[in-house]
């Protein structure tokens, strides 16, 4: 049965109509192999525009739809939605992008815009012959949640949770509920007890017919997918296995030890802040006449930035000591000092009502801690505001140390398949759009088990992570696009690299040979591109469908095009964001999307080169925030790999070029493309 193909291009008002001529790339479409019925609409995304889509589908008899318009980011799931009602599957439909791709960044020539949508057109089509139906995925999600951690954020989210009707069992490493915020005296800037506030939530907690506290439990296993969590626990030797639908990860931060820093471990009665508290609790300072604290101790240097809680920690702990003893001296010495959203006459009455001493350093000359020939320690800095050096002989010293993530994190981290940055802080799924989730389904985060912060922000982060929790277990079920791996076993040697190479490990073994579990695949290819035999694709981003749009692309004037392989994430943001912008660059670009630049095989660049590309283009996220954990960083040894053996096919360096960009580089993907096109002498 021969495919019939229906092309709707968009004029976008004079979005695209003001610089593209339309009507010629409608007259071009209709002349492409397998195409039945073209449409040129004002506004083809609008709610009529789109019952006339489903009605040609139904008149013409289409079994494949290719819309050439805006960005698939925004709108592909509102054509999908179209040819599902028109009864025809969601996945025959190809989007094109002639508005961000074209109009909006070849606005100075009509003529080359043209051309350009026509070849994006005739690349869609080519793809779109291939497409074949597919399947979305409905997962049963349950109602139980596993909240690993029982600090603050633990907590919150746990009775967050429990009140919207489901399951806790909240896990506790530690024989007591609390966390970091149990090791505090005072919570600044109200000065509340910690030890008051976690107190009101336990009782919360305990009374909840919905919450089941484990304390002294480890998580030694996690297997399993969305809705079918199965976890091993053990409690004081005692093994338990239960299954969870969700599970929040909620186990906090410590301090990064100053070993060898500002004398802390040469000298005595050098603390950090947090021994301090302890300190505080007890009401015992010991004989301390001298206070000196000094901030951002490992952090806000190259290595790391500000930990955003160490000022306020340090006034706060000032303010604590002059109220235990209003004799003591106390000094901040610090690089400046940074009271987010404190009250803002906080620093003035710490200074003021508090007589505490501000001295500032800069990061060039630090202070020095040294024993003076009494025997006493000194602490001296040079105070940028006074511009001169400044001794203080000190009883105590402070060190506000910066902060990592829990000693658990890292074997969280194996646990659940996530990631986390150097600090083994947890990386969420995307730090604007999906900030309390981590890239796999139905697992989320919050509080200082991803980056330190204050309780009130803990207790946001803990309510938002129990929401997005609650979110599919309300619903009962998630729905996976179908975008998925599948393996021919036919030409599967078992060498067991997919199943190795899985961030998510939805491929197993069953004895060599390898299976998909559909459920967990998020479709990211990384299998696909690293199979030495090829042998597996990826439905809706084949092989044959991406190296038909790459021969599609260079079917006419090859050695004027760079093909730009480009992640549907950071990738495609930064490409659409140029496009918002307006940002002007040469139109040699054709670019091809997929979902992940670890998607993209040796041979598709191969094939590009082969069939006379001028360059091509590998862009993805920048790292480490591939949308796919690994993506990124697979695909650039990669191609590492594969510029040292393009050298010896004569292909220079310069025809292959990387691109790691965030959603917002719009401007840097303009400025590659500008740089290529100069490089490559077109
Ligand atoms: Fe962008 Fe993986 S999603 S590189």
């Amino acid at each position: 049965m021969s495919i019939k193909t229906g092309v709707f291009v968009c004029d976008c008002g004079t979005n695209i109509a003001g610089t593209v001529n339309v009507p010629e790339v409608a007259e071009y479409a209709r002349k492409l192999d397998s195409v039945v019925f073209v449409n040129e609409g004002k506004w083809i995304c609008s709610v009529d525009y789109l019952s006339k889509i489903k009605q040609f589908i139904t008149e013409h008899k289409l079994d494949r739809v290719v819309v050439a318009c805006c960005t698939p980011r925004t709108h592909e799931p509102t054509f999908k939605s179209a040819l599902k009602e028109a009864g025809l599957n969601p996945h025959l439909l190809e989007f094109v992008s002639i508005r961000e791709q074209c109009s909006w960044v070849h606005k100075a020539d009509i003529a080359v815009a043209t051309q350009k949508a026509k070849d994006l057109v005739r690349m869609g089509v080519s793809k779109s012959i291939l497409l074949e139906p597919a399947e979305g995925i409905r997962i049963p999600v349950g109602k139980e949640c596993l909240i690993i951690g029982g600090g603050i954020a633990g907590m919150t989210a746990s009775l967050a949770v429990a009140e919207q009707g489901f399951k806790v069992i909240l896990v506790e490493k530690s024989a007591n509920l609390g966390g970091i915020l149990g090791k505090l005296d005072m919570v600044a800037p109200a000065n509340v007890p910690a030890e008051k506030i976690i107190a009101a939530k336990m009782e919360q907690i305990e009374r909840h017919p919905n919450i089941r506290c484990c304390t002294d439990t480890v998580v030694e296993q996690i297997r399993g997918y969305i809705g079918n969590y199965n976890v091993k626990l053990t409690q004081k030797g005692a093994a338990e296995d239960i299954k969870v639908s969700t599970i929040i990860v909620a186990t906090g931060m410590r301090e990064i030890e100053p070993s060898g820093l500002f004398g802390y471990g040469k000298y005595p009665g050098i603390i950090t802040q947090l021994q301090l508290e302890e300190r505080l609790k007890n009401k015992q300072l010991g004989p301390v006449k001298t206070v000196a604290m000094i901030n951002c101790v490992n952090s806000k240097n190259d290595e790391r930035g500000c930990c955003s809680v160490g000022c306020l920690i340090s006034v706060k702990n000032a303010m604590a000591i002059k109220e235990l003893d209003k004799d003591v001296r106390v000094y901040i010495i610090n690089r400046d000092l940074s009271l987010l959203c404190a009250e803002p006459d906080y620093l003035k009455s710490a200074v003021a009502q508090y007589d505490i001493k501000l001295l500032r350093y800069s990061e060039d000359k630090p202070p020095d801690v040294f024993k003076s020939e009494q025997g006493g320690k000194v602490v001296k800095t040079y105070d940028i505001l006074l511009g001169r050096d400044i001794e203080i002989a000190a009883d105590l010293i402070v060190l506000t140390a910066a902060f990592q993530g829990d000693e658990t994190a890292g074997r969280m981290k194996e646990l659940l398949k996530v990631s986390a940055n150097r600090d083994n802080f947890f990386q969420e799924a995307h730090i604007k759009l999906r900030p309390l989730d981590f890239s796999t389904d139905g697992i989320y985060l919050c509080g200082c088990a991803r980056s330190p912060k204050r309780l009130k922000d803990t207790v946001e982060e803990a309510l938002g992570a129990a929401l997005r929790a609650g979110i599919p277990m309300k619903r009962g079920y998630i729905e996976s696009e179908g975008i998925v791996a599948d393996i021919n076993l036919e030409i599967c040697s078992e060498c067991g690299l997919c199943h190795k190479n899985c961030p998510f490990g939805a491929i197993e073994l069953a004895g060599k040979q390898p299976f998909v579990i559909k459920a967990i695949c998020k479709g990211c290819g990384i299998c696909a591109a690293n199979c030495p035999k090829e042998a597996i694709n990826i439905i809706h981003f084949t092989n044959e469908q991406i190296l038909a749009q790459v021969e599609a692309a260079l079917s006419e004037r090859p050695q004027e095009q760079i093909i730009a392989f480009c992640c549907h994430w950071c990738a495609m943001g930064a490409v659409d964001i140029a496009g918002v912008s307006r940002l002007q660059y040469p139109a040699n670009i054709r670019i091809i999307r997929v979902m992940c630049a670890g998607r993209i095989s040796e041979s598709f660049v191969n094939k590009a080169f082969q069939l006379g590309a001028a360059g091509v283009l590998v862009a993805g996220c920048e790292f480490p925030t591939c949308h796919y954990i690994t993506g990124n960083y697979k695909c650039k040894e990669k191609m590492e790999r594969l510029k040292k053996k393009l050298a010896g096919k004569n292909i220079e360096d310069k025809r292959l070029r990387t691109a790691w960009l965030s959603a917002a580089d719009g401007p840097k993907f303009a400025k590659t493309v500008r740089e290529m096109v100069k490089d490559l002498g077109l």
